[in-house]
């Protein structure tokens, strides 16, 4: 256990360095790192696996499957699926996996439960409104769409998968319209956040911000 067991949410939508930031944050705090979305994306890759494309089917997995994260790697069953689950096609169903009541229920359970044993900074959507309401620090990162793109854009070329800005774009501005309109757990952003723009921010940079302000806040207390 870490001497440090509180936790820190940060929540925003896809590309706007959420991932990057929360790392290095549990990193330098000692606390562990909770990707959110690699579960949501590990249960959509397994639906797809198994050809279940029923709601029935689909809660029936997320229900089954034993979801760690370990060292920053995501296992699904025991198997490391990290690579996997970055794939195109589980970026396009996992909006809609992630919007069905059971399976949130089942993976919120999860990741209470993750934040009870270890102190995280976890990353997601809906962190700091439903996961953690209590979590002792709440961040929303926002970014620019053109910039959130070339982010995604640049981390897919770097692993090789080809594509082009204007699809990335076009795909990104869906997921958020989706990720914003849905009637569960939809984006938004906690009363008590503090919100950053990241926009014209390196990595560095925001983690210095967010840091900064933790540091602050230890003072004052
Ligand atoms: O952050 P990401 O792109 O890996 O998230 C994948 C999807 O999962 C995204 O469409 C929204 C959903 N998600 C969610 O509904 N709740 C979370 N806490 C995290 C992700």
């Amino acid at each position: 256990r870490p001497d440090l067991i509180y936790s820190v949410a940060i929540d925003g939508p896809a590309g706007a360095g959420k991932s990057t930031v929360a790392r290095i944050i549990a990193d330098k705090l000692n606390l562990t790192y909770v990707d959110t979305g690699a579960m949501y994306r590990a249960i959509t890759l397994k639906a797809l696996e198994k050809g279940a494309s029923r709601t029935a089917e689909i809660i029936n997995i997320a229900e089954e499957s034993s979801i760690e994260i370990k060292k920053g790697r995501i296992y699904l069953d025991g198997r490391d699926v990290t690579e996997e689950i970055r794939k195109p096609s589980v970026d396009q169903k996992v909006s809609k996996v992630a919007c069905i009541p059971q399976v949130r229920q089942r993976l919120v359970k999860l990741q209470r439960k993750m934040a009870e044993n270890y102190g995280v900074v976890m990353d997601g959507r809906d962190i700091g409104t439903t996961v953690l309401p209590d979590a002792k620090y709440k961040f929303y990162l926002t970014a620019d769409i053109k910039v959130r793109a070339k982010r995604r854009y640049d981390e897919m070329l770097k692993k090789g998968i080809k594509t082009d800005l204007k699809k990335v774009e076009e795909e990104l501005a869906e997921r958020d319209r989706q990720d914003r309109e849905r009637e569960c757990s939809p984006l938004t952003v906690a009363e008590d956040a503090v919100i950053i723009d990241t926009t014209d921010k390196t990595p560095e940079e925001v983690v210095e911000e967010i840091l900064s302000h933790i540091k602050r806040r230890e003072k004052n207390v």
